[in-house]
């Protein structure tokens, strides 16, 4: 949940730690700091607050050097201030590191070595790391083997989960990295050398990564690279090339990452949709999965797994699994199943879905059903990421990068894939070519339904203008979109810290109907089909107790006008990919209206983008 990028090369490390600092600043916004060489001296600065209190500190004390590290925190250890902010060093100052991740073992540590006389400054479980590497480290030696050596030897005696980069005031111009269980990436230039939490840090620096595995180390100088294993022998690496351009990292003409996100979402569609819809077969096709078509065929139940809204995605997964491919689907939180040992047959295969590729409970539980023998898949919008590599296969989303910490346009991808999947896995057993030759023609229409649905911005913001002052939301849906019920209250809470539950429509009579009052709106997303009837009468229920309504139906119903306060129409689509269009309206009200009470709509209070700690 924090975010590292270090730099050797010819330049100047400040104003480039300082910049990969901000595109990373959606790991986590406590606290950050730098540490440069410049030569043998070492420039560290660091304070709590936001990367831009870090920058405005730094026209008065600059960090010189053409070597650094830096990071940005999500507190897991000690309060969120200066004294724990990132560079930690040894005691002699010789050592300074950056981490992300969780030492589960560093208080005995600790102990150990406070009663050897070591001092500490700082509550965080990061400085074990740089007191062990300084006392593995002669204090005489310059030689890079002995410290890589003093690294290696220190990470054999952690427990936990790092990723993490190292300077040492007599090795000037040498970076060392090593990962274990969160994510870490080597960016490599002309002449100079980088290292990072996620490939997106580096958009504008270089295209060409290698994805660090857990136990590695990495050595960087300015001209040179390598990877090395836990023995300290060398291993060859690929190299990747990243798709994403300069732009695509940044907010353009939009003022905030989550609404340039909202509005990228018809083009992520398109991307999610191209190459893989196959008009010849009526069928989807995807260059990934790495199961051959018998092992699918054997497949007969389907668990899909994640967290937050990718939990959401997943159970509108359950709905079309079920209705196209006709197979009994569980759908778990990753953080239940990691720990759960259901009795599951070996023709069960586990889909993990997820954005960032890196969540640990997801990961966990991907890991946990890969060590019982299970099929697995993953979902995922970063190329290399963990998940990504450690499932047997997947598909990626090709969303591009989603910066602000509320995802929007990595659901609607996923919700997308899975309706490609289910349509891949109905058409292997019983869907029928034409089933499945409409299908693919309602898919295609998905993106520019998408975009239509963006026109109700307006109306949504003045809505939010009118209740953003209210301190619960009911959100309530049925079927496809119940789950888009759960999201839009997910939403809602995440960015404006307004409480907000998602119920199924018909579950208001079993209790929340008692918390309607005139000051709680309910939100009603309305169905097509027989059920609508159904969930008009819950909207009625709520009415009658005096509760507002803000209905979202598609075109239409406008019989809905006289019988809502205020009424959202989306576009009119199939049942089954109703939730891509109900859920923009959604994106938009929770992002206005946390505009409206001043929030930080990219990067809410106590969250951030990845949660790569359990
Ligand atoms: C969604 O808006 C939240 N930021 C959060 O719930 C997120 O979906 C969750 O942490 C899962 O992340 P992942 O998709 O990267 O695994």
């Amino acid at each position: 949940m924090c975010g590292i990028i270090a730099y050797t090369g010819a330049r100047q490390a400040q104003p480039l730690l300082l910049e990969g600092l901000h595109r990373l600043e959606y790991r986590g916004y406590d606290s950050s700091g730098l540490a440069t060489l410049a030569g043998s001296e070492l420039h560290v600065r660091k304070r709590a607050g936001r990367i831009q209190d870090l920058a405005h500190y730094l026209r008065d004390h600059p960090a010189r050097g053409v070597t650094g590290i830096s990071h940005t925190r999500w507190a897991t250890h000690g309060p969120a201030n200066d004294r724990n902010a990132h560079p930690h060093l040894s005691s002699d100052q010789r050592i300074a590191v950056v981490h992300n991740g969780v030492i589960e073992n560093y208080a005995p540590l600790k102990r150990q070595l406070e009663s050897d006389g070591v001092v500490f400054h700082s509550d965080t479980d990061t400085e074990i790391i740089a007191q062990l590497i300084a006392r593995h480290l002669d204090i005489n030696s310059t030689a890079p083997e002995d410290f890589i050596e003093a690294v290696s030897r220190t990470l054999a005696l952690l427990k936990g989960t790092y990723g993490l980069a190292v300077l040492s005031r007599r090795h000037p111009g040498l970076v060392l990295g090593a990962r274990l269980g969160s994510p870490l990436v080597v960016g490599i230039g002309d002449g100079e050398n980088f290292l990072a939490s996620d490939a997106g840090a580096l958009v504008g620096q270089t295209a060409r990564v290698v994805y660090l595995q857990d136990h590695q180390l990495c050595v960087l100088t300015a001209k040179d690279w390598h990877i090395l294993d836990s023995e300290c022998t060398r291993v060859e690496a690929a190299v990747h090339t990243i798709d994403w351009g300069p732009g695509d990292a940044d907010k353009g003409a939009f003022e905030h990452y989550m609404l340039k996100e909202i509005y990228e979402q018809p083009e992520a569609l398109e991307n999610a949709l191209r190459g893989r819809l196959d008009d010849a077969d009526a069928t989807a096709h995807f260059g990934g999965l790495n199961l051959d078509t018998q092992q699918l065929r054997q497949v007969d139940r389907i668990i899909l797994t994640a967290c937050g809204t990718s939990y959401h995605a997943a159970l509108v997964g359950e709905y079309l699994f079920e209705e196209f491919a006709r197979m009994p689907v569980e759908v778990e939180y990753a953080s239940e199943f990691r720990y759960r040992n259901p009795p599951i047959d070996r023709n069960t295969i586990v889909i993990a879905i997820t954005q960032s590729g890196e969540t640990a409970d997801t990961l966990a539980a991907l890991r946990e059903s890969k060590r019982k023998g299970h099929p697995t898949l993953a979902l995922c919008n970063v190329v290399g990421s963990s998940i990504a590599r450690e499932a047997d296969g997947g598909v990626y989303l090709h969303a591009g990068p989603e910066i602000g910490v509320a995802s929007t346009k990595a659901f609607t991808n996923q919700v997308t894939v899975l309706a490609m999947l289910a349509l891949y896995f109905g058409r292997m057993r019983h869907l029928s070519s034409l089933q499945g030759t409409r299908m693919i023609r309602e898919l295609r229409a998905i993106p520019d339904a998408v975009r239509r649905a963006l026109s109700c911005h307006d109306a949504v913001r003045r809505i939010a203008e009118r209740y953003s002052h209210v301190a619960n939301f009911l959100y309530m849906g049925r079927q496809y979109l119940y789950p888009v019920a759960l999201e839009g209250a997910l939403k809602l809470k995440e960015i404006s810290y307004i409480h907000a539950e998602g119920y199924p429509a018909a579950e208001m009579k079993h209790g929340p109907i008692a918390l309607v009052d005139e000051d709680t709106p309910s939100v009603f997303l309305l169905p097509r089909g027989a059920i609508f009837d159904k969930v008009m009468s819950n909207l009625e229920e709520v009415k009658a107790r005096g509760g507002p309504v803000i209905a979202v139906a598609h075109e239409g119903h406008e019989e809905v006008t006289d019988r809502a306060d205020e009424v959202i129409c989306v576009p009119d689509v199939p049942d089954y990919l109703q939730p891509l269009v109900t859920v923009v309206p959604l994106q938009l009200l929770a992002y206005h209206i946390a505009l409206l009470r001043g929030c930080d709509v990219d990067k809410p209070r106590n969250l951030a983008k990845s949660v790569t700690v359990e």
